[in-house]
């Protein structure tokens, strides 16, 4: 059996959505209370089982190489005086059995040509693709979830969830059969089509288990929807040749490509953190009389 060990994660794009173009400091690296969006992905990741990270940067995105980078000053200063929780923390931003590698995308043409930049890097093996700003929540965590589907059926899988009608334009959205509970055999896909075009309720979200074959339909892509490379069109073509299923995750999914998205998870995460909790739901309760005035 072929187990997926390698995961792509695209962090070239601009983030135009939420923040105005910001080259210098990529949206990944954004914090959820006390941790980067890359770091909860990455956690995620290493939940399935997945011990290769293959970031895909760009141009002044190097945040992200120093913040998985070992710090060895940090990592003395904190020794020196004594900060052991502290210490361990930092150090579990990477545990030693995974390992990162980079890749730069030169240009910003799209998903696809960001996850084809990473061909070399995945080989011939199934891999995972894992966008950061949707910062999912599930228990088991998603991403495990998906690799128990592909260890099943050895198809390509993609996570989607249900949208209402007005946001297919923010979407990659299936057609297709259910299969099982939770389960769809794709028979098409399309990128942000119109509500009228659109030809289901369900929309990708940023997780994929993709078998390698997909590096052929990436290769062959031309630009499609906002002029860019699609991956969601490659996906259409890998259809041609094999079988791709869509699985309905469970648990919940923050946008945090948007700023109601980011500030909701900021919330969720911040009521379940042990430091700031009870402080910071006193905080919120005194805030509601107003609020619901
Ligand atoms: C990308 C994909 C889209 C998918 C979405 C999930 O779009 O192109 O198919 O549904 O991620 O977040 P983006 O949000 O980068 O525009």
């Amino acid at each position: 059996m072929l187990n997926v060990t390698k995961a792509v994660f695209p962090v070239a794009g601009l983030g135009t959505r939420f923040l105005p173009a910001t080259k210098a400091s990529p949206k990944e690296m954004l914090p959820i209370v006390d941790k980067p969006l890359i770091q909860y992905a990455v956690e995620e990741a290493i939940a399935a089982g997945i011990t290769e990270m293959i970031f895909v940067t760009g141009r002044s995105k190097r945040a992200i190489e120093d913040h998985f980078d070992k710090s060895y000053e940090i990592e003395a200063e904190l020794e020196a005086r004594g900060k052991e929780k502290l210490l361990s923390l930092v150090r579990s931003i990477k545990p030693s059995h995974v390992d990162c590698f980079y890749v730069r995308q030169a240009e910003a043409l799209g998903l696809g040509h960001a996850v084809l930049c990473a061909e070399k890097l995945v080989g011939d093996s199934p891999f995972a693709v894992v966008l950061a700003d949707d910062l999912l929540d599930g228990r088991p965590p998603v991403l495990r979830q998906m690799i128990d589907v592909f260890d099943h059926y050895h198809t390509s899988v993609l996570g989607v969830e249900e949208i209402a009608p007005d946001e297919s334009k923010s979407y990659g959205v299936i057609d297709g059969k259910q299969w099982e509970e939770d389960i769809f055999k794709l028979s098409g896909i399309v990128e942000k089509p119109a509500p009228a075009d659109a030809p289901s309720r369900f929309g990708v979200v940023g997780r994929y288990v993709l078998k390698p074959r997909i590096f052929k339909h990436l290769r062959a892509l031309r630009p499609g929807s906002g002029g860019e490379l699609q991956l969601t069109d490659a996906i259409q073509s890998l259809l041609a040749d094999e079988q791709v299923l869509a699985y309905r995750y469970s648990g919940t999914r923050f946008d945090c490509g948007s700023k109601l998205g980011y500030l909701k998870a900021t919330v969720e995460f911040a009521l379940r953190h042990p430091e700031v909790s009870s402080d910071f739901s006193e905080y919120l309760a005194s805030r509601m009389p107003e609020l619901q005035i």
